[in-house]
């Protein structure tokens, strides 16, 4: 486990990008109050989800409007159509803490790697 960051840099219905290990992490306070963590870009092109706009727990891709589902990685719609990674978040004290491998990178819970 390391440490991100602390909740309140992460307001609600907001998203951060953070470089875990070399691999860029989009953080999300979703709207249902829960913290998200998925790799942070789109499956459709290269594109940053955390520079997209948070509703409920989805992440809106800026550039073609593909919804991605923060729970599973899953796109709720077109153009994309590949899910992105999901790494489980552990919030304590606090503070936002991701499961790390042996080098530092995070580890998907979705079976999904980039
Ligand atoms: S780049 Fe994200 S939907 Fe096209």
């Amino acid at each position: 486990m390391i440490r991100i960051c602390a909740v309140e840099d992460v307001p609600k219905g907001s998203a951060i990008s953070a470089d875990v290990g070399g691999t860029q992490v989009a953080l999300v306070h979703g709207e249902d109050g829960q913290f998200y963590a998925v790799y942070d870009e789109c499956s459709h092109a290269a594109v940053a989800l955390s520079e997209g706009e948070v509703e409920g727990c989805t992440l809106e891709c800026w550039l073609h409007g593909s919804r991605f589902d923060l729970r599973t990685g899953a796109p709720t719609g077109l153009p994309a159509t590949e899910p992105v990674p999901v790494y489980p978040v552990e919030v304590r004290d606090g503070d936002i803490y991701l499961s790390v491998d042996g080098d530092g990178r995070p580890l998907p819970s979705n079976g999904v790697t980039r």
